[in-house]
Order: C-alpha cells, then sequence, then structure tokens
C-alpha cells in the first residue's frame, strides 16, 4: 500500500543518530525526567468510521483539535476500503475535570466531518503546483506520483487558545513522491492559517483552514515551523528538519502575531539571533540533541521551566518514545534518552508518528499524554489497520 511504503522510506532512509558523536564536548542540560508510577493506556483515539495515521493535538478552548495523515473510509464492517484522504481533523472533548473523554469501549473520539481532506493541495498558485487536487488524495494523472500534503506537527496557536476566534498555523512541505521515493529533498513548505469560531459551528462542524501562502520557506531552505513548534510569551520558536545532510535540526522565532510576515523572523546561527536565514549546509545553524532525529513534539513545561521534546528515534520503527530538555529554545539540549516503550504492531511498519499532547490535559498538571500510530495486519486479507493508542504518564 502506497501509505506504508512512502512512510517505510522516510523512516529508512533517516540517518540521524542519537547523540551525536561531537556532543560529548559542549554543554548539555543535565536535568532527568521521572515517571511516577506505571503509565497509563487509556484507550484508542479514534472515529471508527476512519482508518487513519499520524494524528497531532492542540487545545481549541473546551476541546482538542487533531489533524491527521492519509485516511481511508471504512464501510460498515470497518473495514478500510475506500478512498484515501490525504489529511483529515476532529475533536476530542474533555471531561468536567479537564481530562480527555474516554468512552466505556476505551475509544476518546476523535470525530470531525472529514469529506475532503483539511489541509487543501493548491491548483496553480505555485512552482509546486498543480498539486493533483482532483482526488482527495493528490494522486496524479500520470497513474504514478502524488502530492501527500502530510502534516509532520499539529497546529501551532498564535490566538484564542482559551478564548475569542481561534487563529492557528501549520507549515506543511509540498512533497510529491513517486511510489517509495521523495522526488526531491527540501522542497518548498506551504503555510496554512487556520481559524475557528467556537460559538458558531454545530459539534462536527471543523475549522476553517487556508493557505496563507503557498511557498513561504523556498525549495531548498529550512522549512521552519513544519518539524515543530512552541509559542511561549507571544513569541513562536519554530524548529526545522533538513530532509538531507545529516537531517540537522535548525531554529527560527517570531512574534505569535507576525507569523506571517516573513520580514519579522529571526534564525539562530553561531550562537545568536540574526534575520539572515541560513543556508541547510550551515553547521553553525545546526542545534545538537533538540530531538532523537525521528517525529515528535516540542513544548513548554512550566513545573520544570524547560522546553521539552518528546518522540521517536531517527532510524526507528518501534513505539520508543526518548524525552529531550533544555532551559532555552535553542538549547542547551540533554542527550536523548529513553522515556517509555509502547506496544508495536505486527504491520511491516510496526509504530510511528510518536507525539506529545501537552495541552490535551488542561493547566499546569503534573503529566503528559502520549500518542502513535500503531500498525497492525489483519489475519487473512491484505490490509493494515492503524490505531492510535492514547498513554498517560504521570512526572514525580
Ligand atoms: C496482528 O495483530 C492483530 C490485531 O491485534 C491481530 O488480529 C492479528 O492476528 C495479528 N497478526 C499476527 C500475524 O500476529
Amino acid at each position: 500500500m502506497l501509505k506504508s511504503q512512502t512512510i517505510s522510506t522516510r523512516g529508512l532512509l533517516a540517518a540521524v543518530i542519537i547523540g551525536s558523536a561531537s556532543a560529548y564536548s559542549i554543554p548539555r542540560d543535565t536535568f532527568t525526567p521521572t515517571i511516577k508510577g506505571t503509565p497509563q493506556v487509556l484507550g484508542l483515539v479514534s472515529d471508527p468510521s476512519f482508518n487513519r495515521d499520524s494524528c497531532g493535538s492542540v487545545r481549541f478552548q473546551t476541546r482538542d483539535f487533531w489533524t491527521c495523515r492519509d485516511t481511508q473510509v471504512n464501510d460498515e464492517q470497518g473495514r478500510p476500503g475506500g478512498g484515501t484522504i490525504s489529511s483529515t481533523a476532529g475533536f476530542t472533548p474533555f471531561n468536567f475535570d479537564g481530562t480527555p473523554y474516554v468512552e466505556q469501549t476505551n475509544i476518546v473520539r476523535m470525530t470531525g466531518d472529514n469529506h475532503a481532506p483539511f489541509y487543501d493541495m493548491t491548483n496553480e498558485q505555485c512552482s509546486a503546483c498543480n498539486q493533483c487536487n482532483g482526488n482527495t488524495a493528490g494522486a496524479c494523472l500520470d497513474g504514478k506520483t502524488r502530492y501527500a500534503l502530510w502534516p509532520d506537527s499539529p497546529p501551532m496557536v498564535t490566538a484564542g487558545q482559551f478564548e475569542g476566534q481561534v487563529t492557528a498555523y501549520t507549515w506543511i512541505k509540498n512533497q510529491k513522491l513517486e511510489g517509495l521515493t521523495l522526488l526531491q529533498n527540501n522542497p518548498s513548505t506551504a503555510l496554512h492559517k487556520i481559524t475557528y469560531d467556537p460559538f458558531n459551528p454545530g459539534p462536527k462542524a471543523l475549522p476553517s483552514v487556508s493557505i496563507a501562502n503557498p511557498e513561504f520557506w523556498p525549495e531548498g531552505s529550512f522549512a521552519y515551523g513544519s518539524y515543530g513548534n512552541v509559542v511561549n510569551d507571544g513569541v513562536a520558536y519554530l524548529y526545522a528538519k533538513a530532509d538531507d545532510n545529516g537531517k540537522p535540526i535548525a531554529l527560527a522565532k517570531v512574534a505569535a502575531d507576525s507569523v506571517e510576515d516573513k520580514s519579522k523572523y529571526q534564525y539562530w546561527v553561531g550562537g545568536s539571533w540574526t534575520s539572515k536565514q541560513p543556508a541547510i549546509t550551515d553547521s553553525n545553524a545546526h542545534l545538537v540533541n533538540a530531538g532523537a532525529g525521528g517525529q515528535g513534539t516540542y513544548y513548554y513545561y512550566e513545573p520544570w521551566n524547560r522546553y521539552v521534546w518528546i518522540g521517536q528515534a531517527g532510524i526507528s520503527i518501534s513505539a520508543e518514545f526518548f524525552i529531550t530538555t533544555a532551559v532555552k529554545p535553542q538549547g542547551p539540549w540533554s542527550q536523548p534518552t529513553l522515556l517509555y516503550k509502547g506496544v508495536d504492531g505486527n504491520a511491516t511498519l510496526p509504530a510511528y508518528s510518536l507525539q506529545a499532547h501537552p495541552t490535551l490535559r488542561p493547566g499546569s498538571r503534573n503529566e503528559v499524554y502520549l500518542t502513535y500510530s500503531k500498525v497492525d495486519r489483519w489475519d487473512g486479507v491484505e490490509l493494515d489497520v492503524y490505531s492510535t493508542p492514547l498513554i498517560r504518564i504521570e512526572w514525580e
């Protein structure tokens, strides 16, 4: 199946080694996060009408808002058979005490009306286009290639997280694939803008989304914000990861109310902030230990006064969650360490898209929720079934 093959290629081509060879000579954060008790698997985050992977979430006022990548529509027997939608979205409500609402069947609902891709594929606005938007999968007429507009991280909320109109942004690479192969490393990256009025839509209505800039980051440059992001004290810190050259991570910042204005951005290069965007190959722009190399989530955690990254190692396809911390967004970061190991699926690609959900429980509670895409092979049929286990970790 195109979906798993593609992700497989992306995972296996990764070449990041945890704790690079030069890391021992540089300063590191020495904080040690400690888990209290045994992490709890609360259930699966799911909408039973869909088979989908790579979901991340962020708080939109009284609910957590999720975006996912490729989504198959299930038939009445719950078998994935329908077409592929390249991205979908949904909401999870909270209980009165702020915990995510878990149904008796151990399902945390993630519901939304998804008939078309949540994120728009463009037609003629940019050089990376036409993005083959005549169908919901982004499949091109040559029968071989597709535009897979897959979010690498959940939307970044810049306004209205607790009240008023919500504004959020996502950067998605304009990525074209042929079968197993990325046709281009470091393609251009679109800035997608999400707005949401909680008083307007019904329970299944999804936020509005539009393309603020189809090529916000040009081809061949760091796609700041796509790998992860944190808003703290009105400043958006935006992480990028290159597709090649050892897959270095880099950091930019901008006032949270100026995300669309590229002239306001500053870049972390050679130990200070500069307004000149560095090249991907500029090693002065590369952060050390700011993640373990795979997909994950950055957030700021007040009880520790630290930035936190939780996610997967660069060449891993198992549900091993690594963690690293830093007092400042640029570091020094600690060396990533193994935090938690979830149950792998039994398909060719057992687990990926490891995510933390720092806003899934509102308020600064002493805990964090984790999810990943677990893939199991159905007996006797050529079908991969994707699920999203939800794990609760309590800190000492
Ligand atoms: C894989 O896991 C699924 C779901 O738990 C199960 O139904 C199936 O029997 C397993 N297949 C194998 C070969 O273990």
